[in-house]
């Protein structure tokens, strides 16, 4: 199926921290800039024709030379522990990282929680 795009501060997405339009290359409005702190998350509603496994891409800039891990939860259910989301050299330097999750069929709430004091690394959106 064709993939869709959610946009981190597009509603229901849910931005634990601001959304910001300071640093160039974002789709949509702007992105999630996610408080610095451990479980500082970015959530999304994602929808899936039918149960199975999908490929979920996340947009993302880290403009730090320090990777910001992160916890990918699917339902509830972490299907990627600490997932480095690594430097890209500067906040305009955006890149998507793909992941292989679970799906049901329907709604899906997808959550990205990070796992150090550093937070995320900013988000602009995911693809399933
Ligand atoms: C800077 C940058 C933000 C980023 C933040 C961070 O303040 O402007 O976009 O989110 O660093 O380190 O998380």
């Amino acid at each position: 199926a064709a993939t869709a795009r959610y946009e981190a501060e597009a509603s229901p997405a849910v931005c634990t921290g601001t959304i910001d339009s300071d640093w160039t290359g974002f789709s949509g409005s702007g992105f999630c800039n996610g408080t610095n702190a451990v479980g500082a998350s970015a959530q999304f509603t994602v929808v899936a024709p039918t149960a199975g496994t999908a490929t979920l891409t996340v947009r993302f800039a880290n403009g730090t030379t320090t990777a910001r891990p992160a916890d990918l939860l699917v339902n509830g259910t972490t299907v990627a522990a600490g997932a480095a989301f690594g430097s890209t050299g500067t906040w305009t330097g955006w890149t998507s990282k793909a992941f292989t999750v679970p799906v049901a069929a329907g709604t899906n709430t997808v959550r990205l929680s990070p796992t150090s004091a550093a937070g995320l690394a900013n988000i602009d959106h995911v693809e399933l």
